[in-house]
Formats: C-alpha cells, structure tokens, sequence
C-alpha cells in the first residue's frame, strides 16, 4: 500500500478480445484478433483474456476459439486466457493450448439461466468438473460472478447471493474470482457494499473487479474497489464489449481509462498508455467507429493536433 492506503501495483487483465467482440454484431476476423492481441501484449499487458470455447450457436463471435488459441505465442510473459462454460469448452482449451482458463457463474438464478442454459447450482457442478480436470493438467482457474449489482432480468441482487457464488468458487480452487458488474448498473457505495459483503469469505487479494460502463459509474466503482484493498481490475481496450445476454449494457471501463486513472495514483501498472491507445486506434478502425474511452479521445486528438 502507499501512503494513500491505496494499492501500489495493480494487475490488469484486459478482456476486449474476448469481453468486447463477444459482442460486437459481425465476427471479427482471426488475424485482426491477433493483431489486437499483439499490440496489447506490446502495450505491457500481460494477462489477456482471449476467447471463449463456448458453444458456436451462442456466441458465434467466439467460433474461431481453437484456431486463435493455436496461434497464440505460449510459454512467454503473457498469459492467454480462454472462458470455458463446462468440460467440454475446457477439452477444447486445452487441446488449443490455453494456459488458463475462467469458468463463469453467475449471482443471478435468471441470467445463468439465459448466459450458459442452467442453475446456479447446475453450473457450480459443471465447473467442479473442470476443476478436476484442470488440476489434472496444472492449468490455472479464475471464477466469475455475473450480475453482482443488478440483473437484468431479476432486478436486485443481494450481496450475500454473490458472497455464496463468489464463495463457492474460491472453496472449489479458483485462484481469482472476478467480480462482475455485467450490466453497469453499480455506484460505488453499492460497490462497497458488495465487496463488504465477499470480503468476509474471500480476501482481497484473490478479488478482482470487472465493472462494465453502462452508467458511467464504472472508474468510481474501481476507485472505491481500491480503497477496499481490490487490486486486479479487467478492463477492454477502447471500452469494447457489452454481453449478448444483456441487452444494453455497455462495455467494460476502456482499459486506457482505467491505465490512466491508476498511473495518476501512482499505481503500477507495467502498462505503455501511448502503445495502448494505438491498439484501441487499431480495433476502431478495423471497426469503423469511435473509442469509448474518454483519454484515447483526447490522447489521440492532441497527437494529431
Ligand atoms: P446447452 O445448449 O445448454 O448445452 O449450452 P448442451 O450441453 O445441451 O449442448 C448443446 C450443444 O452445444 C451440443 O452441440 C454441444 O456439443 C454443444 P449439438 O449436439 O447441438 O451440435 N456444446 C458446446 N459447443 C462448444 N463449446 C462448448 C459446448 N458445450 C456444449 N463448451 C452452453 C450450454 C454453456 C454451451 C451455452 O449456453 C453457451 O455456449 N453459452 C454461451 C455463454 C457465453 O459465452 N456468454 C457470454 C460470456 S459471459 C459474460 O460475458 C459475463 C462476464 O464477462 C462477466 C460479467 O460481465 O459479469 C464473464
Ligand atoms: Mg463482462
């Protein structure tokens, strides 16, 4: 901690290739999702979260799963993560080479009903599963929680729904449970709360917090995140992404947003900011549309000025 009790480092583990184009209306090619992954990597980021081995039907964004997992450098400083909803997205991870891999629960019974087609407790089943066999290849596991401030189908979540999921995946051998606001709905007293709530069953330094922007809330749910000791974040470069099983959420605070809040704080980050908005500059233009992110905008303008 500095003198400000906040985090001196923070570890970020970006989720725009994953998170963001899960989302976006056309399938992005392989080599330009390699492309963005190379510059993020170049950025400095060094836990990038990939894809998702989920099922080609639901998310046909992600169908390329194996063939970008394949081309991926393995062995170096970055670790490749991939989204596996059971055991067999893990199979498939692993026979693709992923290092690492996230199962996904979810706080809400309603949304894990409509994001992975089963119960709350159904799916801790399927990730205990995956829990075996990832501990049978040495392959690390990150938990998430879905909907821990609000749902879009159920409205309220109670903090101690998220606490139990959160606790459950902990108890199973996630080493990281991420803490997903996946409508961005939260403000950061509720955030707080929240966490109050987790913290009780699951330390801070096996926390993260992956807050989507829907209301602009998302920078202070993280500066109220780190007062509360949280010091892993996931962010998406250019602010990509939303969920395709929620409508209207927007996507994850812009990766450059958060760089930028956090150096400002004097908070490590092993991030290249100027590197980074040229990766966002990269994937808006395959896009064909503006960054979200509030400092790529002014970043670039005074660059071009
Ligand atoms: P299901 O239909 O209930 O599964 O889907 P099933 O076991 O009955 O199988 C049906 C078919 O899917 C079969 O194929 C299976 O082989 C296939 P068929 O015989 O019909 O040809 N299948 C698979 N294919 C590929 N990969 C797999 C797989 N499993 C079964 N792993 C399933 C269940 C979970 C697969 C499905 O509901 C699914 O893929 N859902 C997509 C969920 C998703 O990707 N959501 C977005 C990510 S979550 C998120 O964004 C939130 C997060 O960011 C945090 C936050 O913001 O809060 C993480
Ligand atoms: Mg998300």
């Amino acid at each position: 901690m500095n003198a400000s009790a906040l985090p001196s480092q923070v570890k970020l583990v970006e989720v725009g290739a994953r998170d963001g184009l899960q989302n976006e209306p056309g399938t992005v090619p392989t080599p330009v999702k390699l492309g963005l992954i190379e510059r993020l990597a170049i950025a400095g980021l060094r836990n990038i979260e990939a894809t998702a081995f989920v099922s080609p039907k639901w998310v046909p964004q992600m169908a390329d799963h194996a063939e970008l997992m394949r081309a991926l450098p393995k062995g170096g400083p970055v670790r490749y993560s991939a989204l596996v909803p059971n055991l067999k997205g893990f199979e498939a991870a692993l026979a693709a080479g992923a290092e690492e891999v996230a199962v996904f629960g979810s706080a809400s019974e309603a949304f894990s009903q409509k994001n992975i087609n089963c119960s709350i407790a159904e799916s801790l089943q399927r990730f205990d599963d995956v829990m075996a066999a990832a501990a049978a290849h040495g392959i690390p596991v990150r938990g998430y929680v879905s909907c821990v401030l609000g749902c879009p189908y159920q409205g309220e979540v109670a903090p101690a729904a998220v606490a139990d999921v959160a606790a459950r995946l902990h108890d199973m051998g996630c080493y990281e449970i991420s803490l997903g606001d996946t409508i961005g709905v939260g403000t950061p007293e509720k955030t707080k709360r929240m966490l109050e709530t987790v913290l009780a069953h699951v330390p801070a330094g096996q926390l993260a917090g992956h807050y989507h922007d829907t209301y602009a809330q998302a920078l202070a749910n993280v500066y109220a995140s780190l007062q509360m000791g949280i010091a892993t974040f996931d962010s998406s470069v250019a602010g990509l992404g939303g969920c395709p099983y929620a409508a209207g959420a927007s996507g994850n605070v812009a990766s450059e947003d958060l760089v930028y809040l956090l150096h400002g704080l004097g908070i490590d980050t092993g991030v290249d900011l100027d590197k980074l908005v040229r990766a966002g500059e990269f994937i808006c233009d395959f896009l064909g549309r503006a960054t979200r992110s509030r400092v790529a905008q002014a970043l670039t303008a005074k660059r071009r000025a």
